[in-house]
Parts: C-alpha cells; sequence; structure tokens
C-alpha cells in the first residue's frame, strides 16, 4: 500500500460499532439528524476546522495549533460517516417492504384512507400505500427526498448551511469558537441520548460524547497554552461525567478519551505540544497514537422496494457479473 502522494485517504470502514435498532424508528432517526446536519452536528465539526486548517496564517510559527485544528477536521469525517450509519439503520424497514415491479400485485396494508375497518383490505379493491407510515413521521424528506436515509439536514429538517462556520482568522477567538461549538454539540449528544433508548442511538452518542469530549479537551489545552487560562476547570459542559452513560464509560474505560489519533503517517507531528499532561476531569495520562483505530465494518443495509431504493440492475449485467466472479 501506498500512502503517499494522496490528499485524502480513505477506509471502507466505520469508526465504530454500532447495533442493530431494537426496530426501525424513524422519529429516533429524525432526531439523531441534529448531530449531522445541526447547527452543533459533526457537519459543522468538520468544516469549521476544515476552513480553518485552510486560512491558517503563520503555520511555522503556530505549527502546533494549526496541527490540531486540521487534525482534528480529519477525524470529523469518521463522525459523520457513523451518524450516517447510524440514521439509516433506524430508518430501514420504516415502511413496509413491496415491490411494484413484481409479478403479483403489491400485498401491503391499506392505506387510512381507504382501509375496511377492522382488516388490511381496501374499500373498492383501491390500490394500497406501502409508504402510509411515513405520514406519521417527523421528517418526510427521509420518505420522498432519500430513500429511508440520512440527509444534511438537523431533526427539523433544515438543511445544513455554511452560516454555521465560524473562522474570523484570529486563533484565540476561534479556538474559543470551536470550545463553545463541541460543548454545544456534547449537550446536544446528550439530549438526543435522553430522548430514545434505542441502542443504535446510544451507541452513537456514547462513542461521541468520549471523542468530542476528546476535543473539548483539546481546545481547552490549546487555549491554555496560547493565554494561560485555565479552561479545563470549567469542564464538564454540561455538567453531567461522560461516565455516567453508560454506553460513553466503556469507552472511556479502555481510555479512548485520552487518546489523539494522528491522522497522517507523516504530518501533524506537533500535536504533543498540546495534547499533554493529565486530562482535567479524571487525571488520566493525554496520549498521542500514530496508529489510527482500526474501526468496524459498515453494515449491510437491505434494499427497500418501495421506494425503488436502491432498483434493478439490467439481467445481461447480472449475468456479466456472475461469469465474471466465475472466472
Ligand atoms: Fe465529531
Amino acid at each position: 500500500m501506498r500512502w503517499f502522494g494522496y490528499m485524502i485517504h480513505r477506509f471502507d470502514k466505520l469508526a465504530t460499532e454500532l447495533p442493530e435498532p431494537a426496530a426501525p424508528n424513524a422519529n429516533a432517526a429524525a432526531a439523531v439528524q441534529e448531530l449531522m446536519g445541526g447547527k452543533f452536528g459533526e457537519m459543522s465539526t468538520i468544516m469549521n476546522y476544515t476552513f480553518q486548517s485552510f486560512n491558517f496564517r503563520a503555520r511555522t510559527k503556530f505549527r502546533p495549533f494549526y496541527d490540531l485544528v486540521t487534525n482534528i477536521a480529519a477525524e470529523e469525517y469518521s463522525h459523520i460517516e457513523l451518524v450516517a450509519a447510524a440514521i439509516n439503520l433506524l430508518l430501514t424497514g420504516t415502511t413496509t417492504r413491496a415491490d411494484r415491479n413484481a409479478a403479483s400485485p403489491i400485498k401491503t396494508k391499506a392505506s387510512k384512507t381507504n382501509r375496511i375497518r377492522g382488516s388490511g383490505a381496501t374499500k373498492n379493491g383501491a390500490d394500497p400505500a406501502p409508504l402510509v407510515d411515513a405520514m406519521d413521521m417527523r421528517n418526510t424528506y427521509h420518505f420522498i427526498a432519500s430513500g429511508q436515509q440520512c440527509l444534511p439536514i438537523d431533526s427539523m429538517g433544515n438543511f445544513w448551511t455554511g452560516q454555521n462556520v465560524f473562522c474570523s482568522g484570529n486563533l484565540k477567538l476561534d479556538l474559543l469558537h470551536n470550545f463553545f461549538l463541541e460543548c454545544g454539540a456534547r449537550g446536544n449528544k446528550m439530549r438526543v441520548y435522553e430522548m430514545t433508548d434505542d441502542p443504535t442511538a446510544r451507541a452513537l452518542c456514547g462513542f461521541l460524547l468520549v471523542r468530542g469530549g476528546v476535543h473539548i479537551v483539546a481546545y481547552a489545552k490549546a487555549l491554555e497554552k496560547l493565554t494561560g487560562a485555565d479552561v479545563g476547570r470549567i469542564l464538564p459542559i454540561p455538567d453531567v461525567n461522560n461516565k455516567k452513560f453508560p454506553e460513553a464509560a466503556k469507552h472511556e474505560e479502555k481510555g479512548l478519551h485520552t487518546i489523539m489519533f494522528r491522522w497522517s503517517p507523516e504530518d501533524y507531528r506537533e500535536l504533543d505540544k498540546i495534547w499533554n499532561g493529565p486530562h482535567p476531569e479524571d487525571g488520566q495520562e493525554l496520549v498521542v497514537e500514530d496508529d489510527i483505530p482500526e474501526g468496524a465494518p459498515w453494515p449491510e443495509f437491505t434494499e427497500e422496494p418501495q421506494l425503488v431504493s436502491p432498483g434493478s440492475i439490467d439481467p445481461e449485467m447480472i449475468h456479466w457479473y456472475s461469469e465474471a466472479l466465475a472466472k
């Protein structure tokens, strides 16, 4: 494998393993969208740090700070992926599977308006509506604009906007903003966690609380190195320790809250000038690791024929693939 010469090196893995949902849950997926496209969501963290890294002046003089912001931006990509996977797991199976192209007529429950009370049958042989359950879901974009998949939106369906990016060019101000952004993100994760007991959503929130917590401490330490202020003393914000959430505590027991991964084989060598000393909450020693986490496989998302998602393949192409695979 050759690392060098690539601007971006992507691996087909998720940052951590996500369990299957207890049951399909479109409204939990709608809530989790806040962690994707909300003001404090992962799209905001990645784009804030990415633009600040593009625009960073005097990189040589302020090298540890540049390395920190740029390196964290890289990790945020894996968080967007993980939120997407959680939303897609929660949305899978939320409407009745039915294939309008199938040889026999689609069999599914009748819509509310044409059903015969007490049975699944329809009045006058009316065509059933396999997406009828979507009528009661909080986010109908999931069923109309996508194939029961995540979108760059918040929990109320507002699309993410570049106005969420703050990039003043003043390092102290940008670091202060990033610290606030991560604390706001933490508050949102805690509230989504408290909204649903679904294991997929809670595993996502638990992991992001830990890794987002690393970024909170990183920006607190950066402000400390830049100004002498002891920002770590005001943690945790909001005032509940990650160890109170079982899905976060299990990661902290393995020390995941103390590790800054270096997301490059050669670059960002000065992370340890900021990421060092004791963790402000539990006193464990902070460490920089050169190896990125192994990750976990993406779930296989089942086809949803009632949304024609992903649709059909030309039979001749299926034949061609099977012949090619047999060689
Ligand atoms: Fe993140």
